[in-house]
């Protein structure tokens, strides 16, 4: 049947709070919404095209609901979060979920959700949509290269993290590591982390080998942190586990994270750090056209010693010129 009256979407809808603060407070920092005044100085929630308005509980509002009560409502909010995040979100912030993640129906499809509650005990349903090909712990492919497959990290990758996090051969001339299991842990929950922050900061992504089928765990991990966005510069990284070696996987990764960079996020310089002593990794980052600037010395300490580095960078324009981006017009551009 075709109504006379659509209704296009939801304008706003009334919470009855005990503590406005309080409750402003919670969703600004759960679900970053943003608190706006209104009207004769009332509180509200805005978010997308939405808002909460919140009414103090024995409040003198007219007109009301009929038995209007803190506590009583059930909501739903939807959220384009990978749920792994948004474990971890709410783990940083000391929130415990009532249930979740379960999958539920929601207005327009297959939903994935988690339980919270508010100060007032309202229960709020954080949800991400399920569309085809993701999942409640999908892992979508930001880029790929001939062989490889780039990802974000999540909780079930540590084994194979530990594998190549763990192993002193391979940490002998990084920054971090040999890791303990806890370490791992700790390095992917600020990895997934990342995931969540807007506009994003920190890609530490792992790198899958297309071979190994695109489910397979991670040969290795590579980072691409934007160290300074009014400037538009990030900073690369690296690290396969041994056996992936000298299967020109590190310059294939470079190279990707050097595309990622400059074509899809507008950067205008990136830079790579490396051991003095890691002539692989040198020999990687001025393969791909990366020129040495200069050295850094003893800055950072490893296992008891002062450790002096190469710094090597490449610009936007430099990047664009290389062979095997040949006429390609740059996007250049602010950072996201
Ligand atoms: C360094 C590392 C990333 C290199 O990965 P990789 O996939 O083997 O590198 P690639 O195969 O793409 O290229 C390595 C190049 O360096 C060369 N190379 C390797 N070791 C070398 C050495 N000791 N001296 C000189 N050249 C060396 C290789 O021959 C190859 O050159 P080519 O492509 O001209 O043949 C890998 O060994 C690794 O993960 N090491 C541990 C973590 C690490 O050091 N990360 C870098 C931190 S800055």
């Amino acid at each position: 049947m075709t109504s006379i009256l659509p209704v296009p979407c939801l304008d706003h809808l009334v919470l009855t709070v005990e503590d406005v603060g309080a409750t402003l407070s919670f969703y600004q920092k759960v679900l970053g919404m943003e608190p706006v005044t209104f009207g004769d100085g009332r509180q509200a929630l805005s978010f997308g095209n939405q808002k909460i308005n919140l009414h103090p509980a024995g409040g003198k509002i007219d007109p009301t609901a009929s038995r209007p009560a803190p506590g009583s409502a059930d909501l739903c909010f939807l959220v384009d979060l990978p749920t792994e995040a948004l474990q971890i979100h709410l783990d940083s912030l000391g929130i415990v979920p009532v249930l979740g993640p379960v999958r539920r129906t929601g207005a327009t499809g297959p939903l994935v959700s988690v339980y919270v509650r508010d100060p007032d005990g309202n229960l709020v349903e954080i949800a991400r949509q399920e569309t085809s090909g993701t999942s409640g712990t999908e892992t979508p492919i930001l880029f790929e290269s001939d062989r490889l497959l780039f990802r974000n990290f999540h909780l079930s990758d540590k084994d194979a993290v530990h594998g190549y996090a763990s192993d002193p051969s391979v940490t002998r001339m990084t920054y971090w590591g040999p890791y303990t299991p806890s370490e791992t842990e700790s390095f992917l929950r600020r990895a997934i982390r990342g995931v969540s922050e807007t506009p994003r900061s920190f890609y530490d992504l792992a790198i899958v080998a297309k071979e190994r089928g695109p489910l397979s765990p991670p040969v290795g991990g590579c980072k691409l942190h934007v160290t300074d966005r009014q400037n538009r510069e990030a900073e690369i990284g690296y690290y396969l586990e041994q056996k992936s070696w000298n299967r020109g996987f590190a310059s294939e990764t470079a190279r990707a994270l050097l595309s990622f960079g400059f074509s899809r996020l507008g950067l205008h310089r990136m830079v790579a750090l490396c051991f003095v002593e890691n002539r692989g990794s040198a020999h990687v980052l001025e393969k791909i056209g990366m020129t040495r600037e200069g050295t850094y010395r003893k800055h950072r300490r490893k296992e008891g010693r002062w450790v002096d580095s190469f710094l090597y960078s490449i610009l936007d324009s430099e990047w664009k010129s290389l062979p095997e981006n040949g006429n390609r017009n740059g996007t250049g551009g602010a950072c996201p």
